[in-house]
């Protein structure tokens, strides 16, 4: 009889032979530059060890390394991810599957082919289900010898994933490449046994493929097949074909992991990694039809998972046997440990702010907003510790200040915080109320409660660090972290007398004092984010934006879940739309089309932050070695706050 807690969470089985020991799985991510290969330059093989290896220590029964491609000619996006067919990649990948399958989890390589996308960055040509044209590329069909030949080439990937000491093999036949290209209607419009209406049809290429699997790569070598339970668009297929998909795809797949949605639709991308605005859970409905539907395939569910209560109560009620998740196991990979040893409450949520795969696209790292030693396992492995232990001044206790001072202390250094509100948090306190914030605010509590519990770390709080009080304690090192105040636009008529013009902070606290009409000006992240949740309020909002884009922050992957957002409430974005004065009732702006009067009752500035340079410059003498971090250098996001506090503090009595 289990005494854990969320016990049928931690039910271990057993699967074509191999054991599982728990339902939890690490959902696929792929790791750029993990070549290793002939023709690479160099290769992030070891940091992409690390970053898989860190998800088994912590407790998930499964580890999936996702994209890993088998046709290095025709089948890659043009990512560099990982390639199946070439024999280079044996060291490289056998390093990986061992870091996962040291710890007792399940290795699983996802195999997948891009289909008509292949080849997109370079430009070359590509194959496909029908002929046609992408991005100015000719895409080739594959004809039926070449889809006699593509089948052997997966079923060959595996055996070479077997070989580099995977357990399984996650077959992508989800989310818009080649599989699912094959499996959705509007693509596949062929006329032979590979295409067109009948679902059979459409089937038959994964089928074909996990049927070949099994016979190279022999028993005891689960199949897992990734499939979208509904495409989630127009033309696409619903969850009455998912269903039927599944159906056929039943016992030739020993486990059917049900995502949903396309990355190549840009509203569904937000279905397919739910964004903040979704339910916890969201797309388990997909998993839970399918899995009424099949008897002899364990079904998984994916998407926007964090409450282990919801995860336990799935699997107990047999809507599937496996929950998969990939966000939340980068924010906390202990989340399987904390959960198992009924330390939940310890666990670090996901927001779902999608900087972690906006970063992985933008500069190939995994770094996590919340999460500083995301994307930085390898380092941290081998980190060494401080050499001196130091007395460490910290100038502010928003996010970056607090992660200062966690990390110093975690590194043996004695830490006073300085913090001159009544509160730690800083400038996101004035989000706590959001609903699609909600995560961010359980951190935020979740880190100063860390701050006053840490016995090497004394809060002063109420109290600005001045150079004066500096020099009484004589600490060795001073990290300046004082923040940005909000910038307050240049345009005549606002002026702190006027209740109806207000700082996006004070909207942010006092939604209750704006109108039934809003303007934002600025359509940055915190302008938008703003008009949102006004909106869910009930406001009808205008946002002027300068530009001819909205500002995403390099956030590109969380602006498509602001655009969904935009667009269900109705959101008026002006763009190209410069304010030049306020007016009795509203704005007058600059437009392409001449001068414009804009009406509100109330009107926001979120023009941007102003960094405390000065406060920050101010402490420079105050201590021999000295830091500065965060906005204060320039006005950035939490990503960049929480690395560089994390990076500082691990810098800190390691060399002088
Ligand atoms: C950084 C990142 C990389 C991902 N890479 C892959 C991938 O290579 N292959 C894949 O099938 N899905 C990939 N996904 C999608 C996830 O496996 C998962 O389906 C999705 O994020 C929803 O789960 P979550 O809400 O738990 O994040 C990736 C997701 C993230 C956040
Ligand atoms: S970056 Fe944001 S979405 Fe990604 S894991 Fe961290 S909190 Fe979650």
């Amino acid at each position: 009889m289990s005494n854990l807690k969320y016990k049928h969470l931690f039910e271990p089985i057993i699967i074509a032979g191999t054991l599982f020991k728990n339902r939890i799985i690490t959902s696929s991510m792929g790791y750029l530059d993990v070549l290793g290969n002939r023709d690479s330059g160099y290769t992030h093989k070891s940091e992409a060890a690390a970053f898989y290896e860190r998800r088994a220590a912590g407790g998930s029964g499964m580890v999936t390394v996702g994209s890993c491609y088998i046709d290095k000619e025709f089948g890659d996006f043009g990512d560099r991810h990982v390639f199946l067919d070439d024999p280079y990649s044996l060291f490289s990948l056998y390093d990986i599957a061992h870091s996962i399958t040291r710890y007792g989890a399940v290795a699983s390589a996802e195999i997948i082919h891009c289909g008509l996308y292949s080849n997109r960055k370079t430009g070359e040509p590509s194959y496909g289900p029908v002929a046609m044209e992408d991005m100015g590329r000719p895409v080739y069909e594959m004809n039926e010898g070449y889809i006699l030949a593509l089948i052997e080439k997966f079923a060959d990937a595996a055996v070479f994933a077997k070989r580099c000491g995977f357990g399984m093999v996650t077959l992508h036949g989800a989310h818009g490449w080649l599989i699912s290209q094959f499996l959705s209607p509007k693509l596949n419009t062929r006329t032979d046994r590979w295409g067109g209406a009948p679902i059979e049809n459409r089937a038959r290429l994964p089928l074909e493929i996990c049927k070949a699997i099994r016979r190279k790569a022999g028993p005891g070598f689960p199949i897992e097949i990734r499939i979208s339970g509904s495409e989630c668009y127009d033309g696409g297929y619903g969850i009455d074909e998912g269903i039927a998909l599944a159906k056929q795809l039943d016992g030739y797949a020993d486990l059917i992991h049900v995502s949903a949605g396309s990355h190549e639709i840009d509203d569904v991308f937000t279905i397919t990694h739910p964004s903040m605005f979704l339910d916890e859970g969201c797309n388990s409905v997909f998993a839970a039809e399918i899995k009424k539907n099949v008897s002899l395939s364990k079904i998984v569910t994916v998407g926007a998972f964090s409450n282990p209560e919801l995860m336990d109560d799935i699997i107990a009620s047999g809507k599937a046997d496996f929950i998969a998740m990939a966000r939340s196991l980068i924010v906390d990979p202990d989340l399987p440990n904390k959960i198992r040893a009924g330390r939940e409450s310890e666990m670090i949520k996901c927001m779902r702010c999608l900087s972690c795969f906006s970063n992985v696209q933008n500069n190939g790292k995994f770094y996590c907003a919340l999460n500083p030693k995301s994307g930085r396992e390898f380092t941290e492995k081998y980190d060494i510790p401080a050499a001196q232990k130091k007395k460490v001044l910290i100038a502010g206790g928003g996010i970056g200040g607090m992660q200062a001072a966690l990390s110093c202390a975690e590194r043996g250094h004695e830490v006073i915080l300085f913090e001159k509100e009544s509160r730690l948090g800083g400038v996101l306190r004035c989000e706590e109320n959001v609903p699609f914030k909600r995560n961010l605010a359980r951190y935020l509590d979740a880190q100063e409660k860390a701050i006053i519990a840490h016995p090497s770390i004394t809060l002063r709080l109420n109290t600005e660090l001045t150079p004066d009080i500096a020099a009484q304690i004589g600490a060795d090192v001073l990290i300046a972290a004082p923040g940005a105040c909000a910038a307050v636009p240049p345009i005549k008529g606002i002026t702190p007398e006027n209740a109806a013009i207000m700082p996006a902070s004070h909207a942010y606290i006092h939604p209750e004092e704006t109108g039934s009409s809003v303007i934002i000006l600025g359509g940055g992240l915190v302008g938008v984010e703003l008009g949102i949740y006004l909106a869910q309020m009930g406001r009808k909002v205008k946002i002027l934006e300068m530009q001819d884009k909205l500002d995403d922050g390099g956030n590109h992957l969380h602006a498509k879940g602001l655009a969904v957002e935009i667009k269900r409430h109705g959101i008026d974005v002006n763009l190209s739309t410069k304010a030049i004065e306020i007016a009795e009732n509203g704005v007058l702006a600059e437009t392409k089309n001449g001068n414009q009067l804009f009406q509100a009752d109330t009107i926001v500035y979120a023009t941007g932050q102003s960094p405390l340079h000065k406060e920050s410059m101010a402490l420079h003498a105050a201590a021999p070695e000295f830091y500065v971090l965060g906005d204060c250098v320039t006005p950035s996001n939490i990503t960049n706050a929480t690395s560089s506090a994390y990076e500082i503090s691990r810098t800190i009595g390691r060399y002088i």
